[in-house]
Parts: structure tokens; C-alpha cells; sequence
């Protein structure tokens, strides 16, 4: 049986407003019906698309919600150009844009546990429904790591540990897991004070996508001009498409790099 409605949710969803509407409550509620959640606490995070929610699973973790606003043809005019192109979503009639939405949604958890499965730090994917997706939460207590575009390079404690773990889950992201982000920048990395986590996956291409390498090519860029271009972003660009095109073996070292030929991106 499902969970009825009491009075501590309405009083929360007047406080999460309009993005909670009866059609992504119908979705919570499914999704603690399926146990992907327990209860719902109060938002967190806030994006362009969407509406971060913390939650709290069955064991006592934390996990968050992010909630796609089901709206607008600002989103079609936006992320439409990123489903064109490829073959998942070949034939898809984007009739409605709930189905949009939902598509979007499922999207991101598609490209997210393929990059989970692969080895790139993510937040781990516990499931989604409709327009909610639903993921561990990076954060201390109920306070979610800050993104290293708030820290600055300042606020780092040791930048290039940071820095080398960008470029190793970047690698591991195009090489391992065979995606292209799409939209990596230090906007979409958090920073738990020790390490970078990439957020974000709605964007991501499968390789083979037309638009791969231009995608790449600007992850790169963004990614290195954080650092203060340690490297030349041709030169880390180059050097992945090469090792991206590797048919052997690829292994990953104890510090956990992938040995591609057997040889480390970085020496
Ligand atoms: N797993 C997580 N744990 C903690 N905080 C998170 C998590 N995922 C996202 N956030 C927070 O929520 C914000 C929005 O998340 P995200 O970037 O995925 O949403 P978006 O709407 O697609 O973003 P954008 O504004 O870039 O379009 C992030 O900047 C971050 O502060
Ligand atoms: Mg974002």
C-alpha cells in the first residue's frame, strides 16, 4: 500500500514550491513505494533544470532527488540537440514534454551508471522514476560539497591530487566508460575536500555521437583552464582520442589509472 499524505509533507512541499507539482509527487511516492527512498527531507541544490532534494534511504544514508522541472520549451530548445544524433533515442516521438522530461531524466541515469559501472568517481545511481532521479549524496551531514568552481583553486588543499583525479576520471569517462560528458566544467565537479566528483550526466554522448570530439575537445578545455592549463589542451585531447582508439587491453593501476598498452596517460 502506498504512503499517504501528512500533514509534515504538505507543510514541505509549500516549502519546495511549484517545481513539486501532483505529477512528480505521484513519482516520489513510487519511488518510496519501491524503496529507493524512505523520506523525503528538503532541498539542497538548485539548477538551471532542476531541483535537488535530499532524502534519506531505508539504511540511514543519504541520497538526493534531483527533480526535473517538467516544463518548458526553453529545456526542448536547449537539450533537444543533444538527443538528436543518438541512436538510443533514434525514432523518438517528442510528442509531449512530460515524455521530454522523462526521456531527459532517464537519459541521465542511463549515462550516469554507465560512467558508475566504468570506475568514474560519480555519485552512486539508486534509481528514477518519471522525472526524479535519485543518487548518493556528496556531502557532509546535510550540507552537499560545494562545486570547485565556488572553491577556486584557493580552496584547494592539494591541487594537484585534485588535478590528477580530474584528468583520470576524465580518461576513464571517454576510454572505460566510452562516454563524452558534455558538459564538464568546474560547475559540474564537487569537491568533498578531498576529491572531485563529476555531476551532472544529462548532457553525456555515447562515442560514436557526431558531435564526440568537439564535446571532448571542450571538456577538455574547461577542465584544464580550471588548473591554470598545466598541460596544453590539445596535447591531453590528442592523447585520449588515441588511447580512446586502443583496441588491447586496458587495465587500471594500484592509484587507479588505466594502463592502456600498459602505459598511464599521465607518466
Ligand atoms: N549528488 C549530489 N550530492 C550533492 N549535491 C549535489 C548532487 N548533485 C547535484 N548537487 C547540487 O545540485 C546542483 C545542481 O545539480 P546539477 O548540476 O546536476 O543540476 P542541473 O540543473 O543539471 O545543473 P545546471 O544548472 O548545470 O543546468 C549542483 O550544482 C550541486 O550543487
Ligand atoms: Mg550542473
Amino acid at each position: 500500500m502506498g504512503r499517504f499524505r501528512t500533514e509534515r509533507d504538505s507543510d514541505y512541499f509549500k516549502v519546495v514550491d511549484d517545481a513539486i507539482n501532483a505529477y512528480t509527487w505521484a513519482a516520489v511516492v513510487k519511488l518510496q513505494e519501491r524503496k529507493v527512498v524512505e523520506e523525503v527531507l528538503g532541498p539542497v541544490g538548485q539548477g538551471k533544470e532542476a531541483k535537488l532534494v535530499l532524502a534519506r534511504r531505508g539504511d540511514g544514508t543519504y541520497a538526493v532527488l534531483k527533480i526535473f522541472y517538467p516544463v518548458p520549451v526553453r529545456f526542448v530548445k536547449s537539450r533537444y540537440s543533444y538527443l538528436l544524433g543518438d541512436p538510443r533515442f533514434r525514432g523518438l516521438k517528442i510528442s509531449d514534454q512530460l515524455h521530454l522530461v522523462e526521456t531527459w531524466c532517464r537519459k541521465e541515469f542511463g549515462n550516469l551508471s554507465r560512467a558508475y559501472s566504468a570506475g568514474v568517481r560519480v555519485p552512486r545511481p539508486y534509481g528514477f522514476y518519471r522525472n526524479v532521479l535519485v543518487m548518493q549524496f556528496i556531502g557532509v551531514g546535510r550540507n552537499p560539497a560545494p562545486l570547485l568552481a565556488e572553491v577556486g583553486l584557493e580552496g584547494i588543499d592539494d591541487v594537484d591530487h585534485v588535478f590528477y583525479e580530474v584528468v583520470k576520471n576524465l580518461e576513464k569517462t571517454y576510454v572505460a566508460a566510452g562516454l563524452v560528458h558534455g558538459d564538464l566544467s568546474p560547475f559540474n565537479v564537487l569537491y568533498d575536500g578531498e576529491n572531485p566528483w563529476f555531476i551532472d550526466w544529462g548532457s553525456a554522448v555515447r562515442r560514436g555521437h557526431p558531435k564526440e570530439l568537439e564535446y571532448l575537445r571542450r571538456d577538455v578545455e574547461r577542465v584544464l583552464e580550471f588548473f591554470g592549463n598545466p598541460l596544453p589542451p590539445h596535447e591531453l585531447f590528442k592523447r585520449l582520442v588515441e588511447r580512446g582508439a586502443w583496441r588491447g587491453r586496458v587495465d587500471v593501476d594500484e592509484e587507479g589509472w588505466l594502463l592502456v598498452g600498459g602505459r598511464r596517460l599521465l607518466e
